[in-house]
């Protein structure tokens, strides 16, 4: 069993998401980008103080245990511009980070990684960062297009051009306890249930670069977690290609005795996904959850149907919130 510590309080910050709202009203536990901006002196309201939304997800969790504090990057989003814009309107201190995790291998979560970095390395005065890999992620990734060929996707950094920007590089396909016991990062995630596909239609490159294969199973996506004093455990899914009940499945079996109150990320109900939002939303009633906050790639046709089925406990994600526990 990997341990993971017990914190006493863990506040998330939304630095990239697919959607922006100021607008909409928010639970107590929740708080929206605008009184962020307020605090930090904003006079006038204006489209240059505002961050961006983006196809993608980075979240900035920091977890409090007595004196200790940690924070985890928990992906960077898809781009170098988007995210260094939202860190600075948010006035995101980037030597707090100490330690980033790369959910998997696509560009949306690993584009503005090799910036990130650097940013750290500035902000620190060239702290190293410990960084979480999984040994497959490097592979070039494509989709199958209707008419045969390949559209390839853009590559994450490579441990080496990841290293030149001082991280640690940590490959590993098993669980992780990381930045003092404070966080879990996954292992690979068991495929279990029967109706999560994957990513159908995508292929990577063979070892030897000469064709492709396909990869469906996409086993480098892992997720995080915390356990939060007197709630449970509380699960971040970044882009759930394993499967957002085969996410928590997981997290049920790693954590026994500890409710999974929340989960949060990308839960990949869009495009052909949708089909399953059904039964995925019935699983999904099988966990204590208090919070379901989906963002990035859930689309809102799951969102809706999580809002229908979890009433209050629906929380979205947007870029600029904060969430505290
Ligand atoms: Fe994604």
């Amino acid at each position: 069993m990997t341990e993971l510590a017990t914190v006493d309080s863990v506040e998330i910050l939304v630095l990239v998401d697919n959607a922006t709202d100021t607008l909409s009203t928010v639970p107590s536990y929740v708080e929206n980008e605008l009184p962020r901006l307020l605090r930090r002196g904003l006079k006038r309201l204006s489209g240059r103080c505002l961050c961006c939304a983006a196809h993608g997800l980075s979240l900035a969790i920091t977890a409090r245990r007595g004196d200790v504090e940690r924070t985890l990057l928990f992906d960077t989003g898809p781009d170098a511009w988007v995210f260094e814009r939202n860190v600075d309107r948010l006035g995101f201190d980037m030597a707090t980070v100490d330690g980033i995790a790369l959910s998997h291998g696509h560009w949306d979560h690993g584009g503005a990684m090799v910036r990130a970095l650097e940013m750290i390395q500035l902000a620190s005065g060239g702290r190293t960062v410990p960084t979480y890999m999984h040994p497959g992620m490097y592979r070039t990734r494509a989709m199958k297009m209707p008419d045969g060929s390949m559209r390839p996707f853009e590559d994450v950094p490579t441990a080496a051009m990841l290293e030149q920007q001082g991280a640690l590089v940590v490959h590993a396909t098993v669980p992780l306890s990381v930045l003092d016991g404070l966080f879990y990062v996954s292992g690979e995630i068991p495929r279990v249930t029967s109706f999560e596909p994957g990513l159908p239609g995508q292929f990577r490159r063979t070892e030897d670069g000469s064709g492709w294969e396909p990869d469906t199973l996409l086993v480098d996506e892992r997720y995080v977690a915390v356990r939060v004093k007197d709630r449970g455990v509380l699960v971040f899914t970044a882009c759930s290609h394993a499967g957002v009940v085969n996410v928590m499945l997981d997290a049920r079996e790693r954590f026994p005795g500890s409710p999974l109150f929340g989960v949060m990320g990308g839960f990949h109900l869009s495009g052909a996904n949708e089909r399953i939002i059904p039964e995925t939303v019935e699983a999904l009633r099988a966990f204590p959850l208090t919070v379901v906050a989906p963002g990035h790639c859930t689309g809102w046709r799951a969102t809706s149907a999580l809002a229908a089925a979890f009433g209050d406990a629906v929380a979205p994600s947007a870029v600029g919130k904060t969430y505290r526990f």
